[in-house]
């Protein structure tokens, strides 16, 4: 087998593992939230048990009760969750050195943004992780983390902050996946550092008879909450990577932080809804300003290009696209790593070219997106005279 389809096949696997497991993590973290929202008290319960809640699922009845601290026994089986954020985590850093750690200079390093060695970069990014969990873990544990709102503030203007660094040292599309890779980093780091540590401290206790203290349980619950509203920003930064037109633009860093903004206040009426309290359905129009403000801004944001005056030949054309293009769009490229014509986009006859003429202006004039990180160094004289051509009907020979 040829080494780019095997590791190809690798990328694929890890990709799919990350993705299955970041269901079932988030899935777990929807139905918790939900679980412990639904909660109601009522007088025939222990008074050491919070609220219970009935559920139907699967041709049976459930009958769920939460004890906030210690039940009368200590269950001989207990079920943890806690693989689903470890799998997601681990797989999703695999993919992250393979796309973008192996080969920095094709999908992390813009040199029009900051021209970074390979090593910097990785380098950079790596730690802007670890440094992000230090950060956020220290703010929960500060003064500013006693009150949700406060806390809420400073974490958005902190991440806003990383997503405006992000942009001003990486391409765009490296930004925005170290922006999830962030987000995604502090919630792992949540279950991994935090909520499980608390509560094996917790089960101790309880097994050797002592009174746990309920700050463990608070902390834990206040991080599985902030992992609750950040599970929607973190998948929207991981599908943004295939929209060149989000994280092109001059704006990318405000575009995220509209879409950021627009979530949380998604996640918040699904989860007053979950306490079966009405719904406030303002939230949805208020949630539908941001999301247009993030469409206007990847519209205002696109880098303006005068197409070329006078009739630009397909020869021309072509010639652009044969050296700035094909080498890496064609049925056998041999480039730094890609071994097949990326998304099956091939633009090394005329047919072909005429063919996605609408694609090649999408991402070579619109939003510049291509070539990758402009290694072939395109012109903007040369992106104009596609421009032109297209505009002027995209003809062939
Ligand atoms: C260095 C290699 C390289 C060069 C040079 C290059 N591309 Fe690409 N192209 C890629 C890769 C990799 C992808 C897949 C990106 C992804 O996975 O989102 C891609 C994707 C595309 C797509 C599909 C985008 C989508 O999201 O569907 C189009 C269209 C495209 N390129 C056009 C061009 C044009 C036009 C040029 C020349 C101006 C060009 N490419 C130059 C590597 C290259």
């Amino acid at each position: 087998m040829p080494l780019g389809l095997l590791t190809d096949w690798v990328e694929l696997l890890v990709r799919w593992t990350h993705v299955i497991a970041g269901i079932a993590w988030i899935g777990s973290s929807f139905y918790f939230i939900a679980l412990d929202a639904s909660l109601r008290h009522a007088p025939h319960l222990d008074p050491r048990v919070k609220g219970e809640t009935w559920q139907v699922h699967g041709g049976g009845f459930y009958q769920m009760q939460k004890f906030v601290v210690v039940p009368e026994f200590m269950p001989e089986e207990l079920t943890w969750f806690k693989w689903e954020a470890y799998t997601t985590w681990i797989f999703g850093f695999v993919l992250l050195m393979m796309v973008y750690y192996l080969h920095p200079s094709v999908f992390l390093i813009d040199p029009a943004v900051l021209d970074l060695s390979p090593y910097d970069a990785v380098v950079i990014g790596a730690a802007s992780l670890v440094a992000g969990w230090v950060i956020y873990d220290q703010l929960c544990k500060s003064w500013i983390g006693q009150d949700t709102p406060r806390l809420a503030t400073v974490g958005f203007v902190l991440l806003v902050a990383a997503a405006f660094g992000y942009t001003h040292v990486f391409s765009g599309r490296g930004a925005f996946i170290h922006v999830g890779a962030l987000v995604g980093t502090i919630m792992v780091g949540n279950v991994f550092l935090l909520i499980i540590p608390n509560q094996t401290i917790v089960v101790r206790d309880l097994i050797a008879g002592r009174t746990p203290d309920p700050k463990l349980g608070e902390a834990a619950k206040q991080r599985s909450v902030h992992n609750n509203y950040l599970t929607l920003p973190v998948v929207f930064t991981m599908l943004s990577n295939h929209y060149a037109f989000t994280y092109t633009g001059r704006w990318s860093w405000l575009v995220l932080a509209a879409v950021f903004i627009a979530s949380f206040l998604v996640r918040h009426w699904f989860n007053i809804k979950h306490t079966g309290a009405k719904p406030d359905w303002r939230l949805w129009p208020a949630a539908a300003v941001p999301m247009l403000l993030a469409a206007g801004l990847t519209l205002l944001g696109q880098p303006r290009l005068r197409a070329a005056s006078g009739t630009v030949a397909f020869a021309d054309v072509q010639s652009i696209i044969t050296a700035k293009c094909a080498i890496c769009h064609q049925a056998h490229p041999n480039y730094m790593g890609i071994t097949e014509p990326p998304k099956g986009v091939l633009l090394d006859t005329p047919a072909h070219i005429v063919a996605l003429a609408p694609q090649i202006y999408q991402q070579a004039v619109a939003t510049r997106a291509m070539p990758l990180a402009n290694l072939t160094q395109i012109t903007d004289d040369q992106r104009a005279q596609i421009a032109a051509w297209v505009k002027q009907g995209a003809k062939g020979p």
